[in-house]
């Protein structure tokens, strides 16, 4: 996606392999800057921080971690346990760690870091293919809603499932991109997403970069703005997928289903093969990140001088409690949309979709 008018990946190694370059998303919408990952401490503080964030992000700057990690001599097994270890929720972390050891593990040692250069830049190349292949499946559900009413498509989401999230297009955004690139008016609902604003800080960032028609809301309009017909369809990204459909995501989002449920607004979630937990039977096993009460406790903003501070809007001393996902259980889910087209959220949509799972 272009920033500032320049084609822009989330995250890409430099040319002699000696580091990683991500867009620091702690600074945004405030500040652009790239910052380069020099080795396995740094990925995973960059993880952990949430300098990078978004589960095929996560996923992708994991891989390099370890590439990273051999550059320095690190052992294999003990380099995955530390980036195992930044984030619970977000399957694609363990799903990209598991597959660079597939891939070295076997290799020996003089070979494995040109092979984990290699494997970190396939995952992704992938990433940006099923991205833009979930971008396709769901611009389709979009101009469908375009061709019934007049007017452009409001769609909500919620955080940032956007080309931040991944390496480049997005899962929830991927549709709206699509469907907005081919002369489909749109217009995007932006959930704020407390505590840590990615839907005011990120999304509409990213959305006002493309272009994108956007209003960002308090968390708690979405009920109201369906209730009075304003809300076409939602689509939401997830961290993780059970094999029965029921998606774990943002905090908050759950609340938002329920809503569209209520007012017989299709709630749509957007996910690429890997974030799908196959071992997992339903959501409740899910782990949630429990995150810092200073999220709750205190927002970041920048001031009128330009200066970005943060500041405290609780009174001293009160408690605060800060689960950073929900789930939403399939019959909340009107529908998945992956790589490989759009299905019921439920065992068998999803294994019509990969069958090779059966
Ligand atoms: O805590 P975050 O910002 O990493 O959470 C991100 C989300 O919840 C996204 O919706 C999810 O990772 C899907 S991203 C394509």
């Amino acid at each position: 996606m272009n920033v500032n008018g320049q084609p822009t990946r989330t995250i890409a190694p430099l040319p002699d392999c000696s580091g990683v370059v991500i867009i620091d998303q702690t600074r945004l919408p405030f500040r652009y800057e790239s910052l380069t990952l020099r080795g396995l401490a740094d990925a995973a503080e960059a993880i952990s921080a949430m300098q990078v964030r978004g589960a095929p992000l996560i996923g992708a700057t994991a891989a390099y971690g370890v590439a990273l990690a051999l550059n320095e001599g690190a052992d294999l097994e003990a380099a995955c346990a530390t980036l195992a270890a930044t984030r619970p929720t977000a399957v694609n972390l363990a799903w990209a760690l598991a597959r660079m050891k597939a891939v070295l593990a076997p290799l020996p040692a003089g070979e494995r870091r040109a092979a984990a250069w290699a494997e970190a830049a396939a995952i992704c190349d992938e990433d940006v293919e099923l991205n833009r292949a979930i971008g396709r499946h769901g611009a389709g559900l979009i101009r469908a809603v375009a061709g019934r009413k007049p007017g452009p498509v409001n769609v909500l989401t919620h955080c940032n499932a956007g080309w931040l999230a991944t390496v480049d297009w997005g899962t929830a955004l991927a549709p709206v991109y699509a469907a907005f690139d081919a002369g489909v008016p749109i217009h995007v609902w932006v959930d704020e997403t407390r505590p840590r604003n990615q839907g005011a800080s990120l999304t509409a960032w990213e959305l006002q970069q493309h272009g994108v028609p956007h209003t960002v809301i308090a968390d708690n309009a979405g009920g109201h703005l369906m209730q009075h017909g304003k809300v076409d369809l939602c689509i939401v990204g997830t961290d993780r997928t059970a094999a029965n459909g029921d998606v774990a995501n943002k905090i908050g989002t759950y609340l938002k289903a329920l809503a569209a449920h209520d007012n017989g607004v299709p709630f749509y979630v957007a996910l690429p093969g890997p974030t799908i937990d196959w071992t997992l039977a339903d959501g409740r096993a899910i782990p949630i990140e429990e995150r810092r009460a200073e999220e709750v406790t205190c927002l970041s903003g920048e001031t009128e001088a330009g200066e970005v501070v943060t500041v405290r809007v609780t009174p001293t001393g009160s408690p605060a409690a800060n689960p950073a996902f929900d789930v939403t259980p399939a019959r909340l889910v009107t529908g998945l949309i992956t790589e490989r087209g759009v299905c019921p959220a439920g065992r068998d949509g999803l294994l019509a979709l990969y069958p090779e799972r059966a």
